[in-house]
């Protein structure tokens, strides 16, 4: 008997990883940088409002969505594509505009969508070298195009850096690169930058029909399971993307939350001050358990505890998981030393900072032992 064969080989790459917290009373998870500040005012009840009519399809054309988000910010609706996540629209763009043996650029250490994105289509995936600090090289960027290359992919800022992008560098980066090359700004999590530094994304796809923007619901909307983003390109490649996005790919529930919360910039703005608050708080706490820290301006710290023995990060996350604190180690970005934390609670925070106080202690312990 023969059985069909996958055109694509297996892959372990994933962005959600699997943990064991079993033994755990409660799980706080710390490891998916969704917000704990909860979801803007009406938007769950538009959601049960919505599900009463769950037997009738939902709207493919996300009108009333694409028309929220386009007065929130100005934009023409024309030229919003809505998606099934910011996730699907970043695979819609892969597969227009790139094939099998075409390169796909991305900063080192960049969200791990885009080498997924890459693998799926078969394109290869390049990652060009940071500067210090986990700073984008704009110039390394520009010298690693070849003519092979289809697709840039900027997350800005980054997971799982948090770093940020100049919007001058990226702006320079939208001239400099060849026209005929797509440029991604990944704006997944812009809400917790100067807004007016984030709407700067928006008039770059004005002066360059090449560059396309994606945002999200699933961060500081915390819309996250909603499954809910938006692309923001020129016309021509709004309709490419239509094209080859599922016909229903938003659920009208998602459609209807998204309208409601998108209005909300009161909210948005709240969730940024506590998320700042928040993080200077984890940061200060972090960096006096020893850590060193990447400059992360997102709603996560990313750590590194300096002097540590191979393997205490992912044994580490492992430990704290079962005691129910969950976050990430980063070994499949190449970066097995650091562990990314999302901010949360005051009082989740300080749990889960005592509890790595211990594993720390442990690590020193342990060197002050084999040294
Ligand atoms: C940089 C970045 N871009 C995009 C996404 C995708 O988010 P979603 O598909 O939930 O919109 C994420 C999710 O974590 C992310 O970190």
């Amino acid at each position: 008997m023969s059985l069909p064969v996958p055109y694509l080989a297996s892959r372990t790459l994933t962005v959600v990883k699997p943990i064991d917290t079993s033994g755990a009373r409660r799980v706080v998870n710390l490891g998916l940088n969704e917000s704990w500040l909860g979801t803007p005012p009406g938007a769950i009840e538009a959601i049960r409002a919505t599900a009463e009519s769950v037997h009738r399809y939902s709207d493919p054309g996300c009108k009333a969505m694409r028309a929220a988000i386009g007065s929130t910010f100005s934009l023409d609706p024309a030229r919003i594509v809505c998606g099934n996540g910011s996730e699907e629209l970043l695979d819609a763009i892969g597969r227009v505009y790139a094939r099998a043996g075409d390169e796909i650029l991305f900063p080192a250490y960049s969200f791990l969508q885009f080498a997924i994105v890459a693998y799926r289509i078969g394109a290869r995936a390049v990652e060009v070298p940071l500067a210090a600090n986990f700073a984008v090289d704009v110039d390394a960027i520009l010298a690693a195009v070849t003519p092979a290359t289809r697709v840039v992919f900027l997350a800005n800022p980054n997971n799982p850096t948090g770093v940020a992008v100049p919007m001058a560098d990226v702006a320079r980066l939208a001239r400099e690169l060849p026209s005929h090359i797509v440029l991604v700004l990944d704006a997944a999590y812009a809400e917790y930058v100067d807004p007016a530094e984030a709407m700067k994304n928006y008039e770059i796809t004005d002066r360059h029909p090449n560059v396309v923007v994606t945002r999200t619901f699933s961060k500081a909307y915390g819309l996250a399971a909603a499954r809910a983003g938006w692309a923001y390109a020129h016309p021509d490649m709004a309709t490419a993307l239509n094209n080859v996005r599922g016909i229903g790919n938003v659920n009208g529930m998602a459609q209807a939350a998204a309208a409601v919360a998108i209005a909300a910039q009161d909210f948005v703005r709240e969730v940024r001050e506590r998320t700042a608050e928040g993080r200077e708080y984890l940061h200060g706490r972090l960096r006096s358990l020893g850590f060193e820290l990447s400059p992360s301006v997102a709603n996560f710290a990313f750590a590194r505890l300096p002097g540590a023995p191979a393997g205490w990060a992912q044994e580490t996350v492992a430990r704290l998981a079962r005691q129910g604190f969950v976050f990430r180690s980063n070994e499949d970005y190449g970066l097995p030393d650091w562990l990314r934390v999302t901010v949360a609670d005051k009082a989740d925070l300080d749990e889960m900072l005592d509890l790595l106080a211990v594993e720390v202690d442990a690590a020193d312990t342990k060197l002050a032992v084999e040294g």
